[in-house]
C-alpha cells in the first residue's frame, strides 16, 4: 500500500511538471550554477537569437528566446515606485487599471534618514512591488554626487557625500535584489546636471573622479552586489558613456572585475562600433533611422541589433564581444526571471505603505526652529492656517521618469487636518500659484489647480487670514515641472518660484507663529530666514506625504533627518558654479559642451568648510525636539600602522524631555599632506535612538582607507602617514568633540 503510494505521488509530481526529468538542459535546471546555466544557454543559441538577447523589442522590455523558454526581460522604472505600464512604443499609457503603485519618498529623503536600515527597508519593500508586477529589473538607485542645487533630477539622488550615498545604497541594492530582481543603479557616470545632458562632456580629474563621483558606484558593485548598471548620456573623454572605453571596459568591468549587464540609458547609444567594443551590453531607448518616435520595427535598427548582426556576417567584427555581452545578459536573467526560488512579491499592503510613511518620517528635517515654535501645540482650540500650493499639488506625478500612478497620496493639507481632527480648524488658502499642470504621459491627477486671482490678491487674502491665526504653515518649495525638480531640465536659479518669497515674507509680518515647508529635492534659497522662526525641508515624500509631514508638525514623529548636501546662501557660494565650468562651454562647430570640473574635489561640505563659506544650512544638518549632550570622543590606540584600524567611541545623551534620534557623525581630517584635502571628510555615521535620560556610547571603526586619497600618478589610494583627527559632529558645522591619533 505505501510503496502504492509512493508510486502514485511520484508519478502525479512528474505529471504536474514538478520533477525535473533526467534530460533537463542545464540552462534550465536550478541546480546548476549560474555559470553552468549560462555556458549551456549561450552554447544552443544561433546568431541572431544572441543579437535578439542584446537590444530592446519595446520601450521597457528586450527579447527572450521563444525557442528556449527564455522569457523576455522586464524593466521598469524607479527608483521611487513602479511606473504605470506604458504602449509597446510609445511612452502613453497602456491604460491598464490595475498597475496602481506605492510611491516611496524620494531618494533625497532616504539620504536624509542616514538610516541604512530605512534603506533596506525601502529596497526590500520596493523590490517586492517590483516583483508582483513582473519587473525583472529596476531601474535605480540613482547615486550621482549632488554637484549644483540646479541639477533637476538631484531628487532622484542620495546628495553630495561619496561616503553617505555609498552606505545609503547597498541596503538598498540588498533589499531589491533579494526579491528576485535586479537593481539597475544609475546613472553611471559623471551626469551631475540634466541642462544638456546628451552633450555634456564632462572633464574631470582622475583624483576627482575617484573620490567624489566614482565610490557610489563602486561601493553598489562591490557591496550591493548590483546585477545590472545604467550607463549615462553625457560623455568623458569625448565618449558617449554608454561605450566608453574609460568608464565601462577599463574601471567598471577591468578594475572592479564587474560581471554584471550594462544597460544603456534610453537613447544613450550613439555609434555603431564603440557599443560593440566599449562594454554596452543591452541597448535601450535608442532613435536611430529616423524612426525617432518609436514606431515598429525601429528595435531592428538599433546599434547592437541589424546592423551588429550585418557587421559580424560580413566579417567586419568578430564574435568574441558578442558572447560576452550575451553571457552578461544570460547571467542577468539567470539571476531574475529564470530563478525559480524567487519570492512572489506584493503590492500596495499595509507594509509598504507603513514603510513609507516611515522613512517619510525619518528623512524630514528641521532645519530651524526658534523659540521651540514646533511641535504645534493644539492642546487649547487653535485656528490653524495652511499655505501654498504644494500643500495640496499631487508631487507624485511628474518629474519625468521617476514620475508615478501612486494608488493614493495623501496631500499635505490632507494629512495636517486628518492629524489635527477637531482639535482645530485647519484652512487652507492658496497664496500663490505655480504650476498647474497636472499630468505626465497619460497619468492625470484630476485636481483643478487652475485660479486666475493676481499675486498680490493672493497675498492679501493669505496675510488676512494669518492675523487670527494660532499657526501658519506655508507649504511651498519647488515642484515636478520643468526647470524645478524634473529630468531633462534645470533650475534656472537658487530663488524659489513663483513669487513665493512675497507671500512668506508678507506672512511673516502678518504671523509671528510662521511655519516654512520646503518640498524640494533641491536647496532653495532663503532670504527671509531670519524671519520665520520655524523651517521644514520636507522632500517628495511619495503616497504618505501628508500623513509623514503631519506625524512630524505634530510631534508624533520626532524629526531626525539630517541634510545629504548642504544649502548655499546663493549660487555664488556653490564650487561647480565659481570654479566649475556649469553649465559648459559649447565647442566652436559641434553640439558639444566641454565642462571642466575645475573645484576637483571640492563638492559641498568640502568647499565650504576649505573656502570657509558658512552654508545657509550645513550638510549633515537637522535639528530635534529633543537635545543631545556628547560627551568626549576617545580612541582606543594613538597611532595604528597602515593594517590595523582604530575604534572611536563617543557617549551620546538624550538631555532632553521626549524621546528622539540622533545621527552622529564621523569626519576625519588630515592636517599636514604632500597634497591639499578638505578640511574634513565623512567617514562613519549612526542614527542612535535615545529615551529622555538616556546615553549610548557610539562606535566607530575606521581603518586606513578612512585616511587615503586617491593619488592619480600612482593611480592607487595613498595614506600618508602622520597625524590625523577624528571629530564627533552633529552637522558638518557643528563638531562636538576631536581627538588625534597617527598613522604610523
Ligand atoms: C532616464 C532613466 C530612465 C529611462 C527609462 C531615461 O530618460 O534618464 O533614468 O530609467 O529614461 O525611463
Amino acid at each position: 500500500m505505501k510503496k502504492f503510494l509512493v508510486a502514485v505521488i511520484a508519478f502525479s509530481m512528474s505529471a504536474a511538471g514538478l520533477v525535473q526529468a533526467a534530460d533537463t538542459p542545464v540552462y534550465l535546471d536550478s541546480s546548476k550554477s549560474v555559470e553552468e546555466r549560462v555556458e549551456d544557454a549561450l552554447s544552443r543559441l544561433t546568431l541572431e537569437e544572441k543579437i535578439g538577447l542584446i537590444h530592446a523589442q519595446s520601450k521597457f522590455s528586450s527579447r527572450g528566446v521563444r525557442r528556449l523558454g527564455i522569457p523576455e526581460l522586464w524593466t521598469s522604472d524607479g527608483p521611487h515606485g513602479i511606473r504605470s505600464e506604458v504602449m509597446w512604443d510609445e511612452w502613453r499609457q497602456a491604460g491598464w487599471t490595475n498597475d496602481s503603485c506605492v510611491a516611496f519618498p524620494a531618494l533625497t529623503c532616504l539620504a536624509a534618514t542616514w538610516n541604512p536600515a530605512m534603506s533596506e527597508l525601502y529596497g526590500k519593500s520596493i523590490g517586492e512591488e517590483a516583483r508582483y508586477r513582473n519587473k525583472n529589473v529596476l531601474l535605480g538607485p540613482g547615486v550621482n554626487i549632488y554637484r549644483t542645487p540646479l541639477n533637476g533630477r538631484n531628487f532622484e539622488y542620495m546628495g553630495e557625500d561619496p561616503y553617505l550615498a555609498s552606505r545609503m545604497v547597498v541596503p538598498y541594492i540588498k533589499g531589491v535584489q533579494s526579491n528576485g530582481v535586479a537593481t539597475c543603479v544609475k546613472h553611471y557616470a559623471l551626469n551631475n546636471q540634466e541642462l544638456n545632458r546628451h552633450t555634456t562632456n564632462a572633464i574631470v580629474d582622475d583624483r576627482t573622479l575617484y573620490e567624489i563621483y566614482l565610490p557610489a558606484f563602486k561601493a553598489a558593485v562591490h557591496e550591493g552586489g548590483t546585477w545590472s548598471i545604467m550607463a549615462s548620456y553625457n560623455l568623458y573623454k569625448n565618449q558617449h558613456v554608454c561605450h566608453n572605453q574609460y568608464l565601462l571596459n577599463d574601471i567598471l568591468k577591468g578594475e572592479w572585475g564587474y560581471d554584471g549587464a550594462v544597460i544603456s540609458d534610453w537613447g544613450g547609444t550613439h555609434d555603431s562600433i564603440q557599443p560593440i567594443t566599449n562594454g554596452l551590453d543591452l541597448e535601450f531607448g535608442t532613435w536611430t533611422d529616423g524612426l525617432k518616435l518609436g514606431k515598429k520595427n525601429a528595435y531592428d535598427s538599433y546599434f547592437l541589433a541589424d546592423p551588429y548582426l550585418e557587421a559580424i556576417k560580413s566579417g567586419r567584427v568578430g564574435t568574441k564581444e558578442l558572447d560576452d555581452k550575451v553571457r552578461r545578459v544570460l547571467r542577468l536573467m539567470f539571476r531574475t526571471s529564470m530563478r525559480p526560488d524567487r519570492p512572489f512579491g506584493s503590492m500596495c499592503s499595509p507594509e509598504h505603505y507603513d514603510a513609507a510613511r516611515r522613512i517619510a518620517g525619518e528623512g524630514i528635517v528641521l532645519l530651524r526652529n526658534e523659540g521651540g515654535l514646533l511641535p504645534l501645540n493644539l492642546s487649547t482650540p487653535k485656528k490653524v492656517l495652511v499655505v501654498g500650493e504644494n500643500a495640496v499639488k499631487m508631487m507624485t506625478i511628474g518629474g519625468g521618469s521617476s514620475s508615478l500612478k501612486a494608488q493614493h497620496e495623501i496631500s499635505p493639507l490632507d494629512g495636517l487636518r486628518s492629524a489635527v481632527g477637531d482639535k482645530a480648524e485647519v484652512k487652507y488658502v492658496r497664496g500663490y500659484v505655480g504650476d498647474v499642470s497636472t499630468d505626465q504621459d497619460g497619468v492625470v491627477s484630476g485636481q483643478n489647480l487652475v485660479d486666475d486671482r493676481s499675486a498680490e490678491e493672493l497675498i492679501a487674502e493669505a496675510v488676512m487670514e494669518a492675523k487670527d491665526a494660532d499657526y501658519v504653515i506655508f507649504v511651498g518649495g519647488l515642484n515636478k515641472s520643468p526647470h524645478q525638480d524634473c529630468e531633462d531640465s534645470d533650475r534656472r536659479g537658487l530663488g524659489l518660484p513663483y513669487g513665493q518669497d512675497a507671500v512668506i515674507e508678507a506672512l511673516a509680518k502678518a504671523n509671528k507663529n510662521l511655519v516654512v515647508v520646503s518640498v524640494s529635492g533641491n536647496a532653495v534659497a532663503m532670504p527671509w530666514v531670519d524671519e520665520v522662526p520655524a523651517v521644514v525641508q520636507a522632500w517628495y515624500l511619495g503616497s504618505e506625504a501628508g500623513n509623514a509631514l503631519a506625524d512630524v508638525l505634530t510631534g508624533r514623529v520626532n524629526p531626525s533627518g539630517k541634510l545629504p548636501f548642504s544649502f548655499p546662501v546663493c549660487l555664488e557660494d556653490v564650487a561647480a558654479h565659481v570654479m566649475g565650468e556649469y553649465p559648459g562651454v559649447k565647442r566652436q562647430n559641434e553640439n558639444i559642451w566641454d565642462e571642466k570640473y575645475n573645484e576637483g574635489i571640492l563638492v559641498g561640505y568640502r568647499w565650504h568648510d576649505t573656502k570657509k563659506i558658512r552654508p545657509l544650512f550645513a550638510f549633515g544638518h537637522g535639528l530635534s525636539y529633543t537635545d543631545f549632550e556628547y560627551g568626549r570622543l576617545t580612541a582606543d590606540k594613538k597611532s595604528m600602522t597602515g593594517d590595523e584600524t582604530v575604534t572611536f567611541e563617543i557617549p551620546v545623551t538624550n538631555t532632553g524631555k521626549v524621546a528622539g534620534a540622533e545621527v552622529v557623525q564621523l569626519y576625519i581630517s588630515d592636517p599636514k599632506s604632500s597634497v591639499m584635502r578638505p578640511v574634513k571628510e565623512l567617514k562613519g555615521f549612526r542614527k542612535v535612538y535615545l529615551n529622555p535620560g538616556e546615553t549610548k556610547t557610539v562606535t566607530f571603526t575606521v581603518g586606513r582607507d578612512a585616511l587615503s586619497y586617491f593619488d592619480a600618478d600612482r593611480h592607487e589610494w595613498v595614506a600618508e602617514p602622520g597625524k590625523f583627527t577624528a571629530h564627533a559632529a552633529a552637522a558638518s558645522d557643528d563638531i562636538r568633540s576631536s581627538v588625534d591619533f597617527t598613522l604610523k
